[in-house]
């Protein structure tokens, strides 16, 4: 080993005020470092725990606690655009095209859920899990918040219902995504949105309070003259999050509860077939870079 290094690892504990000697002795004695404790190996493959005998609940399973951490990664790379102090363009494009990647990741994959299952199965092990719904996935809610101004997550048709300079609660009152949380035939709130609310309701709106000013649309809104390729990013991401991505899952729902167009109730309890739709949500992070295209059928070429 170099002197250089010696040296300095003498350095380092001597200005934490630590005698170098006895951290070197440690050293010594230590055991190497394996994959299974660096990954959490065991923790990981621990976390899986179907309710039924049905074979393909743990494919249901995996598959959704990979889209999970898939999420994390995505919330990770946005968190370090909107929280940085030196975001120049380079950064934005680079965090951009990782977002485009992962959430390309989870279009590609989806097909494990439409055609990884068994038909049957599934519409035997589903009831199992009523009322669970993907719906409710609190770091899909938070991720757009981090992307877009709240106002945004209100459809445009129902935007006109919101009072003048309305307050984070009065948004939250006509998010688009409550528009699934009540029961079709009577009015009543779904249990579904109840316990989601009930979790997650406070640190949503906290969260929102936070980003006022700095999602990720406004980030980028502050990135003088952005160039063609930036926009491009932008769009594309805000197509595949926001439009491909349901459109497969929707495709996927239709595949097991539409089949010969029987439309089943989803554990949700939702209005699914319509609710699902990008047409019908109208969720769209970055409008303003959207008037002179279609937003439905954007074809992109990054
Ligand atoms: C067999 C596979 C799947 C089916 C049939 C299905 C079906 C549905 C349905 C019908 C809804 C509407 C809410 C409800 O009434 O429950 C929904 C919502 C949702 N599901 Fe799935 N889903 C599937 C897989 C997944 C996977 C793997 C994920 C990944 C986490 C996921 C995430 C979501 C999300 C985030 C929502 C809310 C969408 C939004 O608000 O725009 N789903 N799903």
């Amino acid at each position: 080993m170099s002197d250089d290094i010696i040296k300095a690892l003498k350095q380092k504990y001597t200005d934490l005020g630590e005698n170098p000697t006895n951290y070197l002795k440690g050293l010594l004695h230590a055991k190497p470092i394996t994959y299974w404790d660096y990954v959490e190996v065991d923790t990981l493959l621990s976390l899986q725990k179907p309710r039924t005998n049905y074979k393909d609940e743990t494919v249901f399973i995996i598959y959704h606690q990979v889209t999970e951490l898939v999420l994390k990664l995505m919330t990770h790379e946005i968190k370090q655009i909107v929280f940085e102090d030196d975001l120049n363009e380079p950064i934005f494009k680079d965090k951009l095209k990782r977002l485009i990647r992962y959430t390309d990741m989870l279009i590609t994959s989806f097909d494990v859920m439409k055609d990884g299952m068994s038909y049957d199965d599934y519409n035997e092990f589903r009831m199992t899990l009523t009322p669970a719904s993907g719906f409710q996935s609190a770091q899909f809610r938070f991720l757009e918040i981090y992307c877009t101004p709240l106002i945004n997550l209100v459809h445009q048709n129902k935007q006109s219902l919101l009072p003048d300079s309305p307050s984070i609660d009065d948004i939250f009152e006509h998010i688009y995504w409550r528009s699934a949380g009540y029961n079709p035939e009577d009015g009543s709130k779904t249990l579904t949105l109840s316990l989601f609310e009930d979790k997650y309701l406070d640190q949503l709106k906290e969260l929102a309070t936070e980003m006022q000013g700095q999602t990720l649309a406004e980030r980028f809104n502050n990135i003088d003259n952005p160039s063609e390729q930036l926009i491009k990013l932008m769009k594309t991401f805000d197509h595949a999050y926001n439009v491909k991505w349901p459109l497969v899952h929707l495709k996927t729902a239709q595949h097991y509860l539409d089949k010969k167009g029987e439309n089943k109730q989803a554990t949700g309890g939702s209005e699914w077939k319509k609710y699902l739709h990008p047409k019908h949500q109208g969720r769209q992070f970055f409008p303003e870079l959207w008037k002179d295209d279609s937003f439905l059928e954007f074809n992109e070429v990054v």
